[in-house]
């Protein structure tokens, strides 16, 4: 492990500018992995060969390894260590370089390079994992053949499973056994997967649209089996859709994929076996909620489509991280729109992108989508990076349109087939391909901040004419103080303000400098501005319209996203002015959603996101300062105003959803999502009845959305219920440890007063465990991001996450250090916290033996 003695020099950036192509290639590598939790030995034979010319020695990083033995075409070499890598002085252009290691997986806590998890034993390279493993040059622009050769005992670990096709198997006469895996597709190490275990797998096949047969397996514990129906299911038409949308096709004749339940991310795209945390992988209605098995089916695509975008096509630089991870979410999420609702999935992305991705941009960690510098790349894969990075790509798809984004996909996936690309790389296909200049655009990939956008539409009354005023200015962030104009693909329309009729087509205003004119003429009416619809661009839009007008747009509009941000930006109005002023005027906020519930024409599932209230933290990032108290008692009483006036509307939706029997399609989810909601307005009514309600649907659901559903208003409530909801809930999961997480997220959400006393009790449970990341973000994550509970006064909130990260430090720095952002967000608070906030930062920093991820995330916090 990479750690800090006390004392030390800082540890050092890195800087993208600073790229060299690397010294030394290699074409192939051979393992022999003699798998042991304990010891396992492990030779690597690398084919070696100089790339250009230079008298440089070859260095093979290595994190924590001891080389027993290093030799050079058969001899023994001249080597030394260096700060961990392997130096080897090499005197000709080809060498065979092999070396030697044992690693003890079952020690390896971080869960980077070769660990154990619940039985099993699994690898996790990505980032620079493979060095934990064996010597090697760790660079995802160093591609390499690979053949690997794995042994182990028999009884223990039947199934051995690596990159590629099997070649052979045999018997070893100890009670080992053996296989060997070859993987025809040059790859990053990062790329490099092996799994050993007692597992079965639930098996299909698949039929490539130019006729290859492509065995699927996903590969779990056998008592898991039956959970794996949906993401297999979600794999074949995940194949099916790549093929159908991008043209891509499968390459290999085997895909698997394996469920770990001790796993730092959501999954990882190894070449034709894919590794995924078990919550994105196991599913029956019991134990799942539609929101589980919507993240499975997008995940499960996700890594699917890494095969092109990252694995055929991978990254030459860390730097270039969002070539592959936006580009590929942003895939997934065209994958997801097209399995149900778009409009919601859209409406879904957004809120998610404003949960995580503005409040990053917006604060002491804010970097570019095309980072400059890291001293850890583990803490980049973020919001901005995934999310931010696939509305960037959003953008091109609208700026282009769908047959020229296609063809720049197309020209991309030909041209850098088999090699290490850049972001620029990508950018030039969609401009050529495009016919388009992107050159400003680019400043998407260098400046970081969300671009801000007033909007103001001015209409003298009785003229048939109208001017709309855009401006832009985006904030300054660390590091970069002053900013240029970006490109904003808006699209917009106007509708009548008294017969909500279109007075004009949809348009796509494309605002490239600071500020511009719209005219729009011919019109009959007053005219109402619908802006950045569908979310066309990553911005904050600032359109000064009025409650009524607002109310008006979310009754009137034709694109159901603008109908649903209309609502949310009344809401907003609403409840920023009540923050401030400590009165509250709820009337449009009422009617508008009274109008939403009693419009039938409406999908379930938008009016259960259109009726939702903004977080008590986007509320927050409205305010100059954060006040969470004031915020979190406006938005209670906005509630509890909805839930008692429009208490008949609630129960009708509550009693209109009600299924006999579970079924899982788009219709019967949306019925769940709105069943939920309207139990949450019932019981924010007041109504005496509620928790009973609640504790029925709790009782009798035969399926978790409605469980959880309950649950969770159950848990925020004061009722009786509520204990015994609770103890049922455990009891009756005790042993499933993904539905375990639910209890102690749901709890660590609450909004009742006492949850900062809950949670620390929580902490020290049985159950509790910071080794399993899951079980961590479940119980620390959701705490730290209840902005109430975690920013009480006292600032014990504060001191506890900083307690929890410290002690998950010592384990694993890199799951550590992504809970972290929370305390950084001090400048959003009033002195007294801010203070607390910071105080725990210095507390944190001033630990001997800190890892670098951590140092990285604290001391840029603290500025
Ligand atoms: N590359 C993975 C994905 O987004 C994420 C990941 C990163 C997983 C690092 C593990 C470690 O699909
Ligand atoms: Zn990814």
């Amino acid at each position: 492990m990479d750690v800090l003695a006390t004392n030390a020099a800082p540890p050092p950036i890195i800087r993208r500018a600073d790229y060299q192509v690397p010294d030394w290639l290699v074409p192939t590598i051979t393992l022999d992995v003699d798998l042991d939790p304990a010891a396992t030995r492990v030779r690597a034979t690398l084919e070696v060969a100089r790339n250009g010319t230079h008298a440089r020695a070859l260095v093979l990083d290595g994190d924590g390894l001891e080389p027993l033995a290093v030799r050079v075409d058969g001899a023994n070499a001249d080597w030394h260590l260096q700060d961990g890598d392997l130096v080897v002085q090499l005197s000709g252009d080809t060498h065979l370089v092999e070396t030697e290691v044992v690693i003890a997986p079952e020690r390896n806590t971080q869960l980077m390079g070769l660990y154990a998890s619940s039985g099993l034993l699994c690898t996790q390279c990505e980032a620079q994992g493979f060095r934990r493993i064996t010597f090697f040059p760790d660079r995802p622009d160093v591609l390499s053949r690979y053949h690997v050769r794995m042994a182990a005992d028999a009884e223990r670990f039947p199934v051995l499973l690596a990159n590629g096709d099997p070649v052979a198997a045999g018997l070893l006469d100890d009670g080992r056994h053996w296989a060997e895996w070859n993987d025809p597709f040059p790859k990053p190490c990062y790329l490099f997967a092996l799994v050993a275990g007692d597992l079965q797998a639930n098996r299909d096949t698949f039929v490539t649209r130019s006729g290859r047969e492509v065995e699927l397996g996903i590969w779990v514990r056998a008592a898991d089996l039956a959970k794996t129906d949906h993401a297999l299911h979600a794999l074949k038409t995940s194949m099916k859709w790549d093929e159908d949308v991008y043209g891509r096709e499968y390459d290999l004749d085997v895909f698997n994929i394996v469920a770990v339940d001790d796993f730092n991310f959501g999954a990882m795209e190894n070449k034709g076996l894919n590794i995924f945390n078990s919550r994105y992988i196991l599913a029956d209605p019991d134990t799942a909620t539609d929101y589980d098995y919507d993240g499975i089916a997008a995940v499960v695509a996700h890594e699917y489509f890494h095969n092109w975008s990252g694995n055929r096509v991978t990254c030459r630089d860390w730097f270039q991280l969002s070539l592959k991870e936006g580009f590929t979410v942003f895939r997934d999420q065209g994958f997801s729109a097209d399995q149900g609702s778009a409009a919601v999935k859209r409406i879904e992305d957004v809120r998610g992108l404003r949960a995580a991705q503005f409040p990053e941009d917006a604060g002491p960690l804010a970097h570019p989508v095309r980072p400059d510098e890291y001293i850890e790349i583990s803490n980049f894969y973020t919001a901005t990076i995934y999310n931010k990075g696939a509305e960037v790509i959003r953008m091109m798809a609208t700026l282009l349109g769908p047959q020229r984004f296609r063809a720049g996909s197309d020209l991309y996936f030909q041209r850098f087939d088999g090699t290490a690309a850049t972001v620029e790389d990508f950018v030039s296909c969609m401009e050529e391909a495009g016919d388009i200049d992107l050159a400003q655009f680019r400043r998407w990939y260098t400046q970081a901040g969300t671009p801000r956008v007033t909007a103001q539409l001015r209409h003298e009354p009785g003229s048939a004419r109208a001017q709309l005023s855009l401006a832009q200015a985006v904030p300054p962030t660390p590091g970069q103080p002053h900013k240029e104009p970006m490109v904003l693909p808006l699209r917009l329309k106007l509708f009548g303000g008294e017969t909500g009729r279109a007075l004009t087509e949809e348009q796509l205003v494309t605002l490239t400098d600071p500020a511009a004119e719209v005219t729009f003429d011919g019109l009959a009416e007053r005219p109402v501005l619908s802006i950045n619809r569908g979310f066309s661009a990553p911005v904050i839009i600032d359109a000064a319209r009025t409650p009524a007008d607002l109310a008006f747009l979310s009754a009137h509009d034709d694109d159901p996203f603008a109908r649903y941000e209309a609502m949310q930006q009344l809401m907003l109005d609403t409840l920023v002015l009540s923050v401030a002023t400590g009165r509250a005027d709820h009337r449009a906020v009422v009617e508008a959603v009274g109008n939403t519930l009693r419009d039938a024409a409406l999908d379930h599932a938008f009016v259960a996101e259109a009726v939702l209230l903004p977080s008590e933290s986007f509320i927050g990032d409205q305010l100059a300062q954060v006040d969470p108290d004031a915020i979190f008692r406006a938005r209670e009483a906005l509630r509890a105003e909805l839930g008692t006036a429009l208490e008949r509307e609630w129960r009708a939706a509550y009693d209109a959803t009600e299924a006999n029997r579970f079924e899982y399609s788009p219709a019967a989810k949306g019925d769940r999502r709105l069943r939920s909601v309207a139990l949450g307005y019932i019981a924010a009514s007041g109504a005496n009845d509620a928790a009973a309600l609640a504790f029925r649907q709790f009782e009798r659901a035969d399926n978790m959305t409605d469980r959880q559903g309950a649950l969770v208003t159950l848990a925020g409530g004061t009722s009786d219920e509520r204990v015994a909801a609770l103890d049922i809930f455990y009891n009756r999961y005790s042993d499933n440890p993904l539905v375990l997480d639910k209890w102690f997220q749901v709890q660590a959400l609450s909004q009742r007063d006492d949850t900062a006393d809950t949670v620390a009790e929580l902490a020290r449970h049985r159950d509790f465990t910071l080794a399993n990341p899951n079980r961590a973000r479940a119980l620390v994550g959701a705490f730290s991001v209840n902005q109430r509970a975690f920013h009480e006064r006292s600032g014990r909130g504060y001191r506890f996450l900083a307690d929890q990260l410290l002690a998950l430090d010592k384990l694993n720095p890199q799951t550590a250090a992504k809970l972290l952002p929370p305390l950084g967000r001090w400048k959003r608070f009033d002195p007294a916290r801010a203070a607390l906030m910071r105080a725990e930062l210095e507390r944190l920093l001033a630990v001997p033996g800190l890892s670098k991820d951590m140092f990285e995330q604290a001391s840029k916090s603290l500025d």
